[in-house]
């Protein structure tokens, strides 16, 4: 009880949350009650997210979204989520933003949900102090054409709170080299990049993300393990990975947090962080991570300090706003 609630004061940092993934199914049953939208098949009776694999998550996932159409309704969801967030610990959090859900990746109608969001999270900010940066993510599995319009609207809103481009969704469809324009798009509108491999793909799909997207960090990332060669190659480039180890077991990566390799890689010189990636579909928090990996690799609070140090170099935020969080 008493290591719990230690964990669960540290100071956390998340890399990887997905802005509609993190939604309380609370909250989304009373905004499909409110537009009188039926989404009952999307969860149990004791109103959980239920889905039976991943593609499956990634269709209830979008079912879930149907009922955030408007900003206002992405400011709320944004309060909800840093408030959770928050009472776990995060003091920083970058969140994965898709215009796709947003007014159809139409950039004025994008700017008008970023605002909204932005006085969210300033509020959030003053309220439980804690710090939000939006990291623009298109679908892998909406193709390069959708993605190309992600990624112009990232380059429009890029600077201010938006600091970050990468790619989420089903990494068995197409290949990282069918989105290299969206990166050079973003990348030359001064974003940071970031892009989901190695999660569903084996090595080849983290070497791919690494050649044709050029980006410094990977999301999961962790499948890099099945090739030493990669794995040495990441710690030699200081490439971040966003590991979600209670997603992993959840979606069935890895049958469970023992076999899972993010000791493994931090071991042989990887760069690792935690995240959450979709909390409530995962049953999960940034503190029950902590708990989690603490009774699975006896992580310490010296080993939580510098998977937050490595989390606060990695962050795409800007020194100054770092500077703050130290
Ligand atoms: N979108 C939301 N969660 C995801 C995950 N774990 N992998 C790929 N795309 C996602
Ligand atoms: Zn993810």
């Amino acid at each position: 009880e008493q290591r719990r609630s230690e964990l669960a004061a540290l100071p956390k940092l998340e890399l990887h949350l997905h802005h509609e993934g993190a939604a309380p199914p609370a909250f989304i049953r009373q905004l499909a009650h409110e537009k009188r939208i039926d989404l009952h098949r999307i969860f149990d009776e004791r109103g959980n997210y239920v889905y039976d694999d991943f593609v499956h998550f990634l269709s209830v996932y979008e079912a879930a979204t149907e009922v955030l159409k408007s900003p206002e309704d992405f400011a709320r969801l944004t309060t909800a989520v840093l408030e959770q967030s928050a009472s776990h610990g995060v003091i920083y959090s970058e969140t994965f933003l898709s215009p796709d859900f947003c007014g159809g990746s139409d950039v004025g109608a994008w700017r008008e949900y970023l605002h909204a969001m932005q006085e969210a999270a300033d509020k959030a900010e003053r309220d439980w102090g804690i710090t939000l940066r939006g990291v623009i993510t298109c679908i892998r599995h909406f193709g390069p054409e959708k993605a190309k319009r992600a990624a112009l609207c990232a380059a429009e809103t890029a600077g201010d709170w938006i600091v970050g481009f990468g790619i989420a969704g089903d990494e068995n469809m197409g290949k990282p080299k069918d989105f290299a324009w969206s990166f050079d798009m973003a990348r030359e509108a001064g974003l940071k990049l970031t892009a989901h491999a190695g999660e569903w793909g084996g090595p080849q799909s983290v070497r791919e993300a690494l050649d044709d997207l050029r980006v410094a960090r990977i999301g999961h990332g962790v499948r890099a393990i099945e090739d030493l060669e990669l794995v040495d190659r990441l710690a030699e480039e200081g490439i971040v990975l966003e590991v979600c180890p209670g997603s992993n077991v959840q979606l069935g990566v890895y049958p469970d947090l023992r076999r899972h390799p993010i000791e493994m890689l931090r071991e042989r010189g990887v760069k690792v962080t935690v995240s959450t990636d979709d909390p409530p579909f995962f049953h999960t928090t940034m503190s029950k991570e902590y708990e989690d990996l603490h009774r699975a690799f006896g992580w310490d609070e010296e080993i939580f300090g510098s998977i937050a140090a490595i989390a606060l170099d990695a962050a795409f935020c800007d020194a100054t706003t770092k500077e703050n969080l130290r």
